[in-house]
C-alpha cells in the first residue's frame, strides 16, 4: 500500500490556524471523504475549521470541482438545445420549480433538474411531486436522459453516483453544527448543479424568516459566492435574491401546493408566486439564448401559457416519469385530507394582515404530518395549508385566514395555533417589501 500524499490532521491544523489549503489537499479530502482514507471524525474537525476559518474563493472553487469529480458528471452535450437549470436555497410554499421547469421547456430549454426533499420547516421538490401518484423521481441517468430528450424536462432526485462526497459531507455536517457555513454551502449545492450536465444556471436565493438564510447580507455572500464559482467552471450562474419572508403564494404542502403550480400553468396563478418564477424562467431563457432580454423572454413565457404549451409539457412529463397526467384535469385524482378547517380572523380583528411568519407556516405543516424532522421521515402528502391570505389583506371579524388540510384533529389544533401566531395584523396598510430584489451575475 502506497502512503498517502498528505496526513488528514496536517491540513486541520493548517485550516484551524486560518491558513490556504492548496488544490491538492483538497482534492485529497473530497477523494478521502467518499473513500473512508479520510476518517469521519477526521472530515468533522476539517469542517469545523472551515466554518470558523472560511475559505477564499480559489479554495472554495477547488472544492467544488472535487467534489463535483467525486462521481458522476452527467453529459448532456449530444442533446440539442441549451440546458439549463434553477435551484433555489429552499422557502415556503416555493413551488416555482414545478411551474417555470415546464414553462421553460415549452419555450424552447432543456431543463436537467435534480431536486432534493424537504426538511425542516422548507418543502421539497421530490416531495411535492411524489404526491402526483405513481409518480417516480428516482429514475437512473439513462431514463433521465431518454426523457430529457422527448419531453424537454425531467425532475427527479440525486442519484447515488452523483456527488457522493456531498451526500458523505453533508450528512456528516447535519450532526457537528457546520451547515450554515458559505464556503460549504455553496460547494455543496454548485457540484450536484454542475453534475447535472448544465451550460447555466439561475439560482433564487432567499433570505427572510422562512429562508435558510435570514439576513439579506448573508443570502448576498453565498449568492456571490455561487456565481463565482460558476465562472471558475466556465458556466454562466446568475443568482437573484428572493424576500421569503411570507409563504409563496396561498398554497403550502404536497397537494395543496400541486394545485396552485397547476392552476399557474393554466393562467389562474397568483401575482406573486408568477412574479418570482417570471423573474427566474425570464433569466434561463436569456441565460439559454432564446430571448434577448427580459421583455422578450416575457412575451414568450406569456405565450407558452396561454396557448396551454407549458401546461402540456407538466402532463408529459408526468407521463414520461410514471405520474397520472390525468391530475391536471381532476385534482381529487391526489391525495385528500379528511377535513379542512377554515381558520378565521378574530371578533376583534381590523386593519391589515402585517406578518404571515413564513417559518411558523412551515412548523404548521409540520404539526400536521406535511413535513420531515428528520431525513428518514415520511411525509403526509394530503395535509397542508391553502388559501392562505397575504401581507397588506384588509381583514375584519372573521376573514378567512388560512385553510388547513387536516388528517388528525390534534394536529389540526396545533398547527392552527401556531397559524394564529403567525398571521399579525396592523392598523395601517404595511409597508410593502419588494420580492424580487437583486440579481447578480
Ligand atoms: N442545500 C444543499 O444542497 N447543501 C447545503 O449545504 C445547503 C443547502
Amino acid at each position: 500500500m502506497t502512503a498517502p500524499a498528505f496526513f488528514p490532521q496536517d491540513i486541520i491544523i493548517r485550516k484551524r490556524d486560518g491558513g490556504t489549503l492548496t488544490e491538492a489537499e483538497i482534492r485529497f479530502f473530497a477523494r478521502g471523504v467518499t473513500t473512508g482514507q479520510f476518517a469521519d471524525y477526521q472530515a468533522a474537525a476539517l469542517l469545523m475549521a472551515i466554518f470558523w476559518r472560511g475559505m477564499t474563493p480559489q479554495e472554495t472553487a477547488w472544492l467544488t470541482d472535487a467534489m463535483l469529480h467525486s462521481g458522476e458528471v452527467i453529459d448532456l452535450r449530444d442533446l440539442p438545445g441549451a440546458k439549463v437549470d434553477k435551484h433555489s436555497t429552499g422557502g415556503v410554499g416555493d413551488k416555482v420549480s414545478l411551474i417555470l421547469a415546464p414553462l421553460a421547456a415549452a419555450c424552447g430549454l432543456v431543463v436537467p433538474m435534480m431536486s432534493g426533499r424537504g426538511l425542516g420547516h422548507t418543502g421539497g421538490t421530490l416531495d411535492k411531486l411524489e404526491a402526483i401518484p405513481g409518480f417516480r423521481v428516482m429514475l437512473e441517468v439513462p431514463q433521465f436522459r431518454s426523457i430529457l430528450r422527448r419531453v424537454g424536462l425531467a425532475m427527479i432526485g440525486q442519484t447515488p453516483q452523483v456527488v457522493p462526497a456531498d451526500r458523505k459531507l453533508y450528512a456528516l455536517r447535519d450532526v457537528t453544527g457546520t451547515v450554515e457555513c458559505i464556503p460549504l454551502i455553496c460547494a455543496s449545492i454548485m457540484s450536484k448543479k454542475l453534475a447535472e450536465g448544465i451550460d447555466s444556471l439561475v439560482l433564487d436565493v432567499k433570505f427572510g424568516r422562512g429562508a435558510f438564510m435570514r439576513r439579506k447580507e448573508d443570502a448576498l455572500a453565498l449568492a456571490q459566492a455561487m456565481v463565482e464559482v460558476g465562472r471558475a467552471a466556465g458556466k454562466p450562474v446568475w443568482a437573484q435574491l428572493t424576500a421569503m419572508n411570507q409563504p409563496l403564494g396561498h398554497a403550502a404542502g404536497h397537494t395543496t401546493e400541486v394545485i396552485e403550480s397547476i392552476e399557474c400553468l393554466k393562467g389562474r396563478g397568483p401575482a406573486d408566486l408568477m412574479e418570482v418564477t417570471f423573474a427566474l424562467t425570464g433569466h434561463m431563457l436569456v441565460l439559454g439564448g432564446l430571448a434577448p432580454g427580459l421583455a422578450a423572454a416575457q412575451r414568450r413565457m406569456e405565450t407558452a401559457l396561454a396557448d396551454g404549451s407549458a401546461l402540456a409539457k407538466f402532463r408529459a412529463m408526468c407521463a414520461a416519469q410514471g405520474g397520472d397526467p390525468r391530475v391536471v384535469d381532476d385534482y381529487a385524482l391526489l391525495p385528500t385530507a379528511q377535513t379542512r378547517l377554515a381558520l378565521r380572523a378574530p371578533a376583534d380583528a381590523s386593519g391589515y394582515v402585517s406578518e404571515v411568519d413564513a417559518l411558523q407556516c412551515g412548523h404548521a405543516i409540520m404539526a400536521l404530518g406535511g413535513g420531515r424532522a428528520a431525513v428518514t421521515d415520511s411525509v403526509d402528502h394530503a395535509v397542508g395549508l391553502a388559501d392562505l391570505i397575504k401581507i397588506g389583506t384588509p381583514v375584519a371579524p372573521g376573514t378567512l385566514l388560512c385553510t388547513l388540510h387536516v388528517n388528525d384533529e390534534a394536529k389540526g389544533a396545533r398547527a392552527a395555533a401556531l397559524l394564529r401566531n403567525a398571521i399579525r395584523f396592523t392598523a395601517t396598510p404595511p409597508v410593502h417589501e419588494p420580492l424580487v430584489q437583486e440579481l447578480i451575475r
